[in-house]
């Protein structure tokens, strides 16, 4: 950007709301934690989940937010301008690199659910067993090319909506899908709930069992916590830096993490009542969405629209994350490089296309290349979501909490005074101390160090 442009923020403090909701709520919460709530000591597990999103997740979003607000840059200028002549801004370049890659392997998913959203359409499933739902998916994700020309597809859309800036691309559009995906969950909701036999499925939602609650689940809860809240990967740091300097930043937050919150409880309410109202077995990751549910849909009156609006609230929430990862490395290009908006989007959405290409046909014609073992799709989530992230939160409250001077914390969060900070003390020591110890407890815990 030259540097006599001015920089455009978001317009409303709706907008920015819903932009930063948008990039929360997202795969995570709609696919993974209805199972992962569900195995792992139902409301038990919640609570502990709820524990995690106040005690840490909480604070390091508010860290990113007074971060990137304080500089108005993307994540790598924010550390070079908040830590001058030091080696910070290479944590910005690390946030940047895994944004990046995490938006290689989310747009292969959801590519997926655009696939889905045209079987609905087409009443792919109406008469189909168990069995043929199956191989429905499973011969769609290793199809030579089906999948990667959905993911192409999506890919194309996400770019589309960045290319259109931050107001009228980011905001105008989470704006129009976060309420279409909260009408869409809330009568998904209702109807889950009217089916015979459906309290099962909120008693394996909510019925505290503290006995399943077991070290791993707390430490699931907690690894979950971090990336339904889209935390340590420059994406919210982003998003903040356009957050008007008006704008209650704690106010803010407890929005985005109340939405968020509230959006995995009504997928998990929405999806396990229906699931077990048809004495389906509750399974996990993917498959749950991708292959129990249409079996559900099809049992259902009306079942074609519901499955159609399952898998359109599956891709806004998908989409809405998928631009805020994008945004990450093309406010860098924009900004560091003084590249054009949409020269530094296409850019971008090529490479990253590219990448996730792989990952798009991992399941299909390179499922034979492994990586450690795994396949390439899983072994750059667990490269993301296993380390870089974890990495990027601590690295968050080391900077924020041990290096940055307090006082622009403070002035940053309170608008320069005029807002009243209670308990900021409370705030720098979970900062300091305990946020970053939870998550190297989780680090520990995926190199088998504690078990
Ligand atoms: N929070 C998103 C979800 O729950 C994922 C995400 C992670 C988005 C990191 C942006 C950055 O699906």
């Amino acid at each position: 950007m030259k540097k006599d442009q001015a920089r455009i923020g978001f317009k409303s403090n709706l907008g920015a709301i819903a932009a930063l909701a948008g990039s929360a709520v997202g795969l995570g919460n709609i696919w993974k934690f209805p199972y992962i709530a569900g195995t792992n000591g139902g409301g038990a597990f919640l609570l502990v989940y709820i524990f995690f999103i106040l005690l840490i997740g909480f604070p390091v979003m508010l860290a990113e937010f007074t971060l990137g607000r304080r500089s108005q840059q993307n994540a790598f200028g924010t550390f070079r301008f908040l830590a001058p002549g030091t080696k910070w801004f290479l944590f910005g370049a690390l946030s940047i690199i895994a944004a990046t890659l995490i938006l290689s392997f989310y747009g292969t998913v959801s590519g997926w659910t655009l696939e889905y959203v045209w079987l609905s359409l087409t009443n792919s499933f109406e008469g189909t067993n168990a069995q043929e739902v199956n191989a429905i998916y499973t011969d769609f994700i290793s199809h030579p090319y089906k999948a990667l020309l959905w993911h192409i597809g999506f890919m194309a859309i996400t770019a589309g909506i960045i290319m259109g800036g931050v107001q009228k691309g980011i905001e105008r559009y989470s704006k129009i899908m976060m309420p279409l995906l909260f009408i869409i969950i809330i009568a998904l909701c209702i109807n889950s709930m009217s089916l015979p036999g459906s309290t099962q499925g909120l008693k394996f939602l909510f019925f505290p069992e503290f006995s399943k609650l077991t070290a791993n689940g707390i430490l699931a809860a907690l690894g979950q916590a971090f990336f339904s809240l889209s935390l340590g990967m420059g994406t919210l740091l982003t998003y903040a830096s356009y957050i008007s300097k008006r704008d209650n930043l704690m106010n803010i937050s407890l929005k985005v993490i109340t939405t968020d919150t509230l959006v995995a409880v009504l997928a998990g309410i929405a999806i396990l009542p229906a699931v077990f109202s048809f004495g389906i077995d509750p399974q996990a990751g993917p498959g749950l969405v991708f292959i129990t549910l249409p079996q559900v849909f099809q049992q259902l009156p009306l079942g074609e629209l519901w499955a159609v609006s399952f898998f359109i609230l599956l891709t806004f929430a998908g989409l809405t994350s998928a631009i805020s990862m994008l945004e990450v490395p093309v406010a860098y290009l924009v900004e560091e490089k003084n590249m054009k908006r949409t020269t530094a989007t296409g850019l971008l959405a090529t490479v990253i296309t590219i990448i996730g290409g792989f990952n798009t046909l991992s399941f299909g014609p390179l499922r034979n290349v492994q990586i450690l073992g795994m396949n390439i799709f899983d072994a750059c989530d667990y490269l993301c979501s296993n380390i870089l992230l974890p990495i990027g939160g601590i690295l968050i409250c080391v900077f924020a909490g041990w290096y940055l001077d307090k006082a622009i914390i403070l002035h940053e969060m309170s608008n320069e005074g005029s807002l009243k900070i209670r308990f900021f003390k409370v705030y720098i020591l979970i900062l300091k101390y305990i946020a970053p110890a939870c998550i190297l407890l989780i680090f520990l815990n995926i190199f088998g160090v504690i078990k």
